[in-house]
């Protein structure tokens, strides 16, 4: 009963602004003028949804993007869909496995510095399982993979001062205060994928407190959401709420405008996530602010490498 009316007042509260209305009154139809000719961007989860419109939409504004996905036919497929030849570079790497995301930070550092990483990649696991190293799918995915992608650019020296980070959380963190025991199950009996995803999310705004607090001379770092999504992310994790939804679902294009408008403005940093252009403060519920902060969720992911 508790849950259902939690559900109830989360829906009531936000369903316009995360809907296409609440991106057609917050920014309607004005276009996104920005050049980002000779910048390199790394995009995570590149090969479908939000990401891939992240990608191609920095590719066609001039950007070299470095597509990260782990399915070589729709790497190919993106690459091609890009209107300059080499605009989309893919880089196959299983984002759930740490030393496959370790080891293409690495490529990627070798090869030159980075103006713009987008932590796009996501998904809710309903199902506990673990990777071949032994963790939670989810929080691999959706928390530690970006992190130790971060870790290997910046060891690699391929982010610096002028480089933009930029992480793709979710509405759903407004439902959640940061836990570190819930990051990641212990078994199937305890886990529950609605609410794990909702504590990435919410670490994802912690982790970006802590990425802007790392001095001057660091890259700085914006979290934002995409609003509700049309995506296959959706329909295979929320078929219920995409039935009931669909017609007001955003489109791609319209979940990935605030990463291009955050990488072409660079706002002041500071508290908030990023909706449609616009800051809006990270919580919703008073109960939230009871949460971990951002040094033990470092702590945290630290214990893992
Ligand atoms: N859609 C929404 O309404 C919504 C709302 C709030 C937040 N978000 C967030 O926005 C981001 C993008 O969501 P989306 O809806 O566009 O997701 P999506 O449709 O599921 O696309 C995710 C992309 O990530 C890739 N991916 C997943 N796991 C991977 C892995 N282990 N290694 C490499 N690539 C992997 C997928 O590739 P495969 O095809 O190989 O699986 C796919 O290309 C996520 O962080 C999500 O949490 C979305």
């Amino acid at each position: 009963m508790k849950k259902a009316l939690g559900a109830a007042f989360f829906y009531a509260r936000f369903a316009l602004p995360f809907s296409r209305i609440g991106f057609r009154r917050r920014v309607g139809k004005t276009r996104l003028e920005a050049d980002f000719s000779g910048q390199r961007w790394v995009v995570s989860g590149a090969t479908g949804g939000i990401g891939q419109a992240i990608a191609l939409g920095a590719a066609a504004r001039g950007a070299t993007v470095l597509a990260l996905g782990r399915d070589a036919g729709k790497l190919d497929e993106l690459a091609g869909q890009a209107a300059g030849a080499g605009r989309i570079q893919p880089l196959q790497v299983d984002l759930s496995l740490m030393q496959d995301v370790a080891r293409v930070a690495g490529d990627i550092a070798r090869n030159g510095r980075v103006d713009v990483v987008v932590h796009n990649v996501g998904v809710m696991c309903h199902e506990f399982r673990r990777t071949a190293e032994g963790l939670e799918r989810g929080f691999a995915t959706n928390l530690l993979g970006h992190w130790v992608l971060d870790q290997g650019l910046r060891r690699g020296g391929a982010l610096h001062e002028g480089s933009a980070i930029i992480s793709m959380s979710s509405g759903g963190m407004y439902g959640a205060a940061l836990d570190i025991d819930a990051l990641q199950a212990a078994d199937a009996g305890s886990h529950d994928g609605f609410n794990a995803y909702a504590q990435h999310k919410r670490a994802q705004v912690e982790l970006t407190r802590h990425w802007n607090s790392l001095g001057p001379a660091q890259p700085r770092a914006w979290v934002m959401h995409p609003g509700w999504v049309d995506t296959d992310g959706v329909r295979s994790a929320l078929p219920g709420f995409r039935k009931l939804f669909r017609s007001v679902l955003r489109d791609a294009a319209e979940g990935a405008d605030t990463a291009l408008w955050l990488a072409a403005t660079r706002p002041d940093t500071g508290e908030g996530i990023w909706l449609d252009r616009q800051r809006d403060d990270e919580h919703a519920f008073a109960f939230t602010r009871a949460g971990a902060n951002a040094d033990a969720l470092v702590a945290a992911l630290r214990a893992h490498g």
